[in-house]
């Protein structure tokens, strides 16, 4: 049972673009036997309003973090009977299908990052705004903490990670600093480290742009959690799932993460002849629809209600059935569905859970 406070956190939690994201959806899951999966349940909302709009839905919702599928198995509980929580990485998600017997689904859904909740638990690290451990796992029961790729990353790949993941200018400058600092003492708590890049950060820098660790935190909650690695592995591997006519849609909250899933979806929505071709040769018409038009972005009364909905880009696309690809393409030749690699996989911890009424959690952890 998940502790009260953090209860009503989650049934405060406004889901992000709710209304477009099931708009999205819905088109998929008419019919009686339908079955979504989201990938990032959280607290359950986007999930929630589905299994609201659809009385017939089956839904499998997927989170690394314990924590999470203990709130989302509470706001769910009236929705027990059609629910499965899975404690997974999303790039483990065909697993868990096998394991329900469930070859193809209707929906999936991504509302990539970490929950307000998340962001708000000290214990979790992931706030700069507040002196916390430096932490920043989903999962808190697997894998290396930031504090642990602060002590220990050499100098070349602390720059290179600044550099990439936080787009951070002063990369070479931070990442001295922080060897410097940690031969003195290792790192444990992120006031240090939000000291230590302000100080290190031109003062013209300081004036602009909020805080001058956003970046520096954002770079490592992506290594520690390995963000992007997992998004471009789970992208196709969810579309490879979608029955026909069935949707996908993704929720990004970075530019990083919102340009891998824009170019995914953009490959599987064009056809792979070359341009200049007179016919499209056969199996190489778009195997997906657009649904969405560049990154949808909220509309103002959203963003006065709930800010962290700035940043939120959706893009959606709906898998053409074969019939339909051979009509602008000529014959198709049909792929296994199923062909998949997970050898790059995150996680090989998953455990899944039939939402009974004591709606138990995934590992019996209390909060
Ligand atoms: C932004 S929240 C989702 C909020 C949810 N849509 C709602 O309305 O309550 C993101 C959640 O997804 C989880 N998460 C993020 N990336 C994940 C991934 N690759 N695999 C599994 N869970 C992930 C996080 O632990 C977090 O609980």
């Amino acid at each position: 049972m998940p502790g009260a406070r953090a209860a009503e956190a989650a049934e405060r939690h406004a889901p992000v673009l709710l209304d477009r994201c099931t708009a999205v959806l819905s088109p998929a899951l008419q019919h009686p036997r339908a079955v979504s999966v989201d990938l990032t349940l959280g607290m359950g909302g986007h999930a929630a309003e589905l299994l609201r709009r659809h009385p017939g839905l089956r839904l499998v919702g997927v989170d690394r973090d314990p924590h999470a599928l203990e709130l989302a198995a509470h706001r769910l509980h009236e929705f027990a009977d059609r629910v499965t929580l899975v404690h997974a990485v999303s790039d483990r998600f065909d697993d868990a299908l096998d394991d329900l017997g469930l070859d193809t689904v209707d929906a999936v859904f991504l509302d990539l990052g970490v929950s307000s909740l998340q962001l708000d638990e000290d214990d979790r690290g992931f706030s700069y705004a507040r002196d916390t451990p430096l932490d920043m796992r989903m999962d808190p029961t697997t894998g290396r903490t930031a504090a642990d790729v602060l002590n220990t990353f050499s100098h070349s790949d602390l720059t290179r990670l600044l550099r990439t993941w936080g787009e951070e200018k002063f990369a070479p400058r931070i990442a001295s600093a922080v060897v410097r600092e940690r031969e003195r003492e290792p790192f444990r708590n992120s006031a240090r480290l939000v000291d230590l890049v302000r100080a290190n950060v031109p003062a013209a820098a300081r004036r602009t742009g909020g805080n001058p660790a956003k970046r520096t935190f954002q770079a490592l909650r992506i290594t520690v959690n390995d963000e992007l690695g997992v998004v471009e592995r789970t992208l196709p591997a969810a579309f490879e799932r979608l029955a026909p006519d069935g949707r996908l849609a993704v929720l990004t909250f970075h530019s990083l993460e919102d340009r891998i899933t824009k170019n995914v979806l953009r490959q599987l929505s064009s056809s792979s002849a070359p341009p200049d071709l007179p016919f499209v040769p056969e199996g190489s018409g778009p195997r997906a629809e657009l649904l969405t038009r560049g990154g949808e972005q909220a509309g103002e009364a959203e963003l006065a209600e709930n800010p962290r909905a700035a940043s939120a880009r959706l893009r959606a696309v709906r898998r053409l059935p074969e019939q339909d690809r051979s009509r602008s393409s000529g014959r198709v030749t049909s792929r296994n569905p199923r062909q998949r690699d997970t050898r790059n996989s995150t996680s090989t911890n998953r455990q899944t859970t039939e939402l009974g009424p004591d709606h138990g959690t995934t590992d019996g952890r209390t909060p």
